[in-house]
């Protein structure tokens, strides 16, 4: 199903991989798991349509929102987990479903680090303590983020060795629920962000300090997730290009490119390139596309495959992204949530070929 009149419906393979377009759906918590009991961290009903829904609209790719690979690890109590079977059967659920539209199932695996254990945001987003389903949160160093929360715990060695290896066991189930791509969170200031940037890491042992030091727990984390992840499927890697820290420690563009082409080498295929999150009160310059040079320069500097996001909302801006080669694929969050067939309306506009579900197909 070659597109010859548009390049977002230019089908886009990397490994043995084939994604039919590069209308792609962000990670996105729902906040919609129980957070206690069996299911915990399990998929619900929310889940099943929403992520259904972005299906049946053609979307290329969806990554699932991110997901705790241990409890622990969760931004609050209410996300999706990747740590037992209960979750697991859920979400193949959701991966079947998706896979019948046509779409490529990933999921993003992640740990929150000092970030994690609060509220859904349209309750306040407020740090919860133990009463509240919360719990104390681990970091690369004892900082906390800000104000409202808790200092957190320094991660000892044997503690950093212990997530290395919840993040390969949730990579394995992954690949159980019928994953096809795993995304790392190291994006926003969550754990492996927070070990990359001095603005978070003040190590003084082989994880901080120089950018070696405080690159390699992401890269034990690649490896790891390597290790167990077929040959055949693709891994991506969502950083945050910048902690919007100018002039002052923080991690910089001029690393992700230096650190994008050392993630390649360790077998990373796509960089999602994100920005910000890691320190609070900074002035991040929003606006459409914001972040699309940062892609660019991953792409055209580093030499690496990636995807745009940021205010991305419409199709011609969509289109000339991915003409004028600033990024390999794009992806749509807020808009998606708005428009779930954003997709379909695309194509109609650029009159390129889109899956439309049978059911439908007295709307075409
Ligand atoms: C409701 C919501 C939940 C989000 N959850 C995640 C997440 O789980 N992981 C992540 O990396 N980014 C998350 N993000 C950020 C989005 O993936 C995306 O990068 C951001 O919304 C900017 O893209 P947009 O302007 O197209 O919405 C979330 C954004 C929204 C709006």
């Amino acid at each position: 199903m070659e597109s010859t009149v548009s390049a977002l419906f230019e089908p886009y393979t990397l490994r043995s991989l084939t994604v039919p377009n590069r209308v792609w759906m962000p990670p996105m918590c729902q906040y919609s798991a129980a957070p206690e009991g069996p299911l915990t961290g399990a998929p619900t009903d929310w889940h099943l349509q929403h992520y259904g829904a972005r299906a049946a609209g053609g979307t290329g790719l969806i990554i699932v929102e991110a997901t705790g690979v241990s409890p622990e690890g969760r931004i609050s109590p209410y996300d999706l987990g990747i740590w037992n079977d209960a979750q697991v059967t859920g979400l193949r659920r959701i991966t079947d479903f998706m896979k019948s539209q046509g779409t490529v199932a990933g999921i993003q695996i992640g740990h929150a680090g000092r970030k994690a254990s609060t509220d859904r945001p349209w309750k306040g987003g407020a740090p919860l303590g133990p009463e509240e389903h919360g719990w104390a949160a681990v970091a690369p160093s004892a900082i906390a983020f800000d104000d409202r929360h808790a200092v957190p715990a320094e991660l000892t060695a044997d503690g950093i060795k212990e997530i290395v290896g919840q993040f390969a066991d949730a990579a394995r189930r992954a690949l159980d629920a019928g994953f096809e791509v795993v995304e790392l969170h190291g994006a926003h200031g969550y754990l492996i962000a927070q070990f990359l940037s001095p603005h978070s890491n003040k190590r003084t042992d082989e994880y901080g300090g120089s950018y070696q030091n405080r690159t390699r727990f992401a890269l034990e984390v690649v490896d790891a997730v390597r290790a167990v992840w077929p040959d055949e499927l693709p891994l991506f890697f969502r950083i945050s290009a910048t902690d919007w820290l100018d002039g002052q420690e923080g991690w910089t563009a001029d690393e992700t490119v230096r650190f994008a082409a050392e993630l390649k080498a360790h077998g990373v295929d796509l960089i999602d390139v994100s920005t910000g999150g890691n320190a609070s009160g900074v002035r991040i310059p929003v606006g459409p596309g914001y972040q699309v040079p940062f892609a660019a320069r991953v792409r055209n500097e580093a030499g690496v495959p990636a995807a745009a996001v940021g205010l991305i909302t419409e199709t011609q801006q969509a289109e000339k992204i991915i003409v004028d080669g600033e990024a390999d694929a794009v992806l749509l969050g807020r808009e998606l949530l708005r428009d779930p067939s954003f997709a379909r309306h695309a194509a109609r506009e650029l009159g390129a070929d889109v899956h439309v579900p049978d059911q439908y197909h007295r709307s075409v």
